[in-house]
């Protein structure tokens, strides 16, 4: 892939907070699940996202979409003549922006209607947005999307119950795709798939992306999958991101102590593991009232007294990688 790479999404100091209302005492606290979080995601990329669960992946993923409530900043969909500002977008251009870009449901047994057929889940947005003349048209745009999933075409007058795990995940990704969006948010995607059947599912969306021209936000705690499809990866503590990097730079060379912990977390990925892994210890602090200075400071194996007092910011860190530590130099190695 193209270094240079434009970004078809961009992120600008984007918060989502969500009020917790007259529950908490001051009545005006809020869950800060996104803290002013910016990240370009290059045209054309696979682009990993992790982190431990409620550092806020899913709400970031949702943002891009237009379906988390965007409390500050930007986020900016930009492919060729096509630009769109997500927190100031017009009702009638929501429309239009959900052509562009979609989101495929972690879970395909939920995220299929059991008493429609397979061709008709598949029609379902088309018809919603008006996007083909007439039935025929509808039938061959889904009959196209369709093989392209590599679903047999027989199976489109079937209902999802017939099916298993993968080829109902196969329906899903079709179904999000109908519509030729340029964007894809896969959210756990494979998580709840047989192994076997996850490695089919990757090979999938990866040759989807090449034949489709998709740009994927890949969401998933499995760091081993993240290493074998992922082009680039971003790392998510308590809603801010610590780190960004190359696929390969990030797990061969990881530069914030928190990436640390999580990849030693994965044995299998280190040749060298001593057995030793650093285990990342106590609880995640709440997002309604995060740590001060560094929010990963009171969990931080090499945390310095000043960690708790300034907050570290996303800095170049050499090999495209970009790394929020005070200290991320003194700790290479
Ligand atoms: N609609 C909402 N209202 C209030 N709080 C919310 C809402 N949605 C998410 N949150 C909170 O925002 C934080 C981030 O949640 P999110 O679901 O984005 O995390 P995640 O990284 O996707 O976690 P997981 O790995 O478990 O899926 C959590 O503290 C969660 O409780
Ligand atoms: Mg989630």
């Amino acid at each position: 892939m193209n270094e240079m790479a434009s970004p078809l999404v961009s992120l600008d100091t984007l918060s989502v907070h969500y009020p917790l209302g007259r529950r908490l005492l001051g009545g005006n606290a809020v869950l800060k699940a996104i803290d002013e979080v910016s990240l370009d995601i290059p045209k054309g990329s696979f682009f990993g996202l992790v982190g431990e669960s409620g550092s806020g992946k899913t709400t970031l993923g949702r943002a891009i979409l237009k379906a988390a409530p965007i409390s500050g900043g930007h986020v900016r969909f930009a492919d060729g003549e096509v630009e769109y500002d997500l927190a100031h977008l017009p009702k009638a251009q929501l429309r239009d922006y959900r052509k562009r870009a979609q989101l495929i449901f972690q879970d395909p047994y939920a995220a299929l209607s059991p008493r429609m057929t397979v061709r008709d889940i598949i029609a379902e947005p088309l018809e919603v947005m008006g996007l083909t003349a007439n039935r025929d048209e509808t039938d061959a745009r889904v009959r196209e999307i369709a093989a392209k999933c590599r679903l047999n075409l027989e199976h489109l007058r079937r209902f999802p119950h017939a099916f298993s795990g993968g080829q109902r995940q196969r329906i899903s990704i079709a179904r999000a795709l109908v519509c030729g969006p340029k964007f894809v948010v896969a959210d756990e995607s494979v998580a709840a798939l047989d192994v076997s059947i996850q490695a089919d599912i990757l090979n999938l969306l990866k040759s989807l992306q090449r034949d489709l021209d998709l740009t994927f936000l890949f969401i998933s705690h499995d760091l081993s999958v993240v290493a074998h499809v992922c082009d680039y990866v971003a790392v998510m503590y308590l809603g801010t991101l610590v780190e960004i990097a190359p696929t390969r730079e990030l797990f061969e060379q990881p530069r914030h102590p928190y990436t640390k912990a999580l990849l030693s977390a994965i044995p299998s990925l280190d040749p060298d593991d001593t057995g030793q892994a650093q285990r990342l210890e106590g609880e995640v602090p709440s997002p309604v009232d995060p740590p001060s200075g560094c929010r990963f400071h009171t969990r931080c194996p090499v945390a310095r007294p000043d960690c708790s007092q300034r907050v570290p910011h996303l800095e170049d860190a050499g090999d495209g990688a970009r790394v929020a530590c005070h200290y991320w130099k003194e700790n290479l190695g």
